[in-house]
């Protein structure tokens, strides 16, 4: 079967892009620009490289950004009083609480202290309410990402069925919220799978669009699918590759080789859903920054 392959980087480029013409729009009309702020807590390697990333597109294209560094030992209250600070802050117009966080901290408490306004992950309950409703609101940005990839790629989920693997908080919830509500680029019929299933190839194998995002190395085969399905992978899991330098390479919760022929459209891991999440975070923070900065408009 011929096969789309869906360029998650080059599409967070020409984003990133859109979105640069609009901050400095901001800025040259307000004079501020747009203000994320960054809490990452101890000292998790991938989380570094994550919020790193992310204040480096900030800076891209003309989002200050500041990355808190806060030790592993920091107290949940000493945690709340730096959210406390960015809510009042007037240059401040998202804040990001990097996930996860150390075990002594509970972070439903404190996603529940970002300002809703100012949370740009869209975590906080009554974002979360507000996505589950169907009204505006702040929508975490992987799945946020994944829309956006079927808009560009015309790949409408209208009728289709979708079966969304994996209920994480992050990703599967929001993402199977995001797809059945009675407008475009949704009003799907969407299935949540998980590990309660017996076998999740009953599910998965009745999907026109399968959204994979479990974090288990290569566990989609193509016995996994039906032929024409679209297929958007989020996983980003490390295998061993000792020929790398690096002595690991990236992968997918879906094995690429094994569903391709039977695919009409499929993201690559890396350079297909990764480069969307950072390029929507982008996107909730300039919306943030023109609702603070230009309230009339
Ligand atoms: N950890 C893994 N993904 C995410 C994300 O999208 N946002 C935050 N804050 N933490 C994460």
């Amino acid at each position: 079967m011929h096969y789309t392959l869906i360029d998650g980087l080059s599409t967070a480029k020409t984003i990133r892009e859109e979105l640069s013409i609009e901050t400095h729009t901001i800025h040259s009309s307000t004079g501020h620009a747009p203000g994320l702020a960054l809490l990452l807590v101890g000292n998790n390697p991938a989380s570094e490289i994550y919020v790193t990333n992310k204040a480096k597109a900030c800076q891209e294209i003309g989002i200050n950004s500041v990355i808190l560094r806060l030790p592993a030992e920091t107290t949940q209250d000493q945690i709340l009083l730096q959210i406390h600070q960015w809510n009042e802050d007037p240059t401040i117009h998202g804040i990001l609480v990097q996930l996860p966080l150390p075990s002594h901290v509970d972070s439903t408490v404190i996603l529940e202290q970002i300002s809703p306004a100012k949370d740009v992950d869209g975590f906080h309950p009554s974002n979360v309410g507000n996505l589950v409703l169907g009204l505006p609101g702040f929508v975490p940005c992987t799945p946020l990402g994944i829309v956006e990839l079927m808009k560009r790629y015309q790949i409408d989920p209208s009728g289709k069925h979708v079966v969304v693997l994996g209920r994480s908080n992050i990703v599967g919830k929001p993402m199977a919220n995001l797809l059945y509500h009675k407008r475009a680029y949704s009003n799907a019929i969407v299935t949540i799978c998980h590990t309660g299933a017996n076998d999740i190839r009953d599910y998965t194998r009745q999907a026109d669009i399968l959204i994979a995002a479990v974090g288990v190395s290569k566990l989609v085969t193509a016995d996994y699918v039906k032929e024409g399905v679209a297929i958007f992978d989020v996983g980003i899991n490390r295998i061993d590759a000792p020929e790398k330098k690096s002595g690991y390479a990236l992968c997918g919760d879906v094995d690429f080789d094994s569903v391709l022929s039977k695919c009409s459209a499929i993201t690559p891991v890396p350079k297909g859903v990764g480069p969307m999440t950072i390029a929507m975070l982008l996107s909730n923070t300039v919306r943030s920054a023109r609702k603070f900065l230009t309230p009339s408009i």
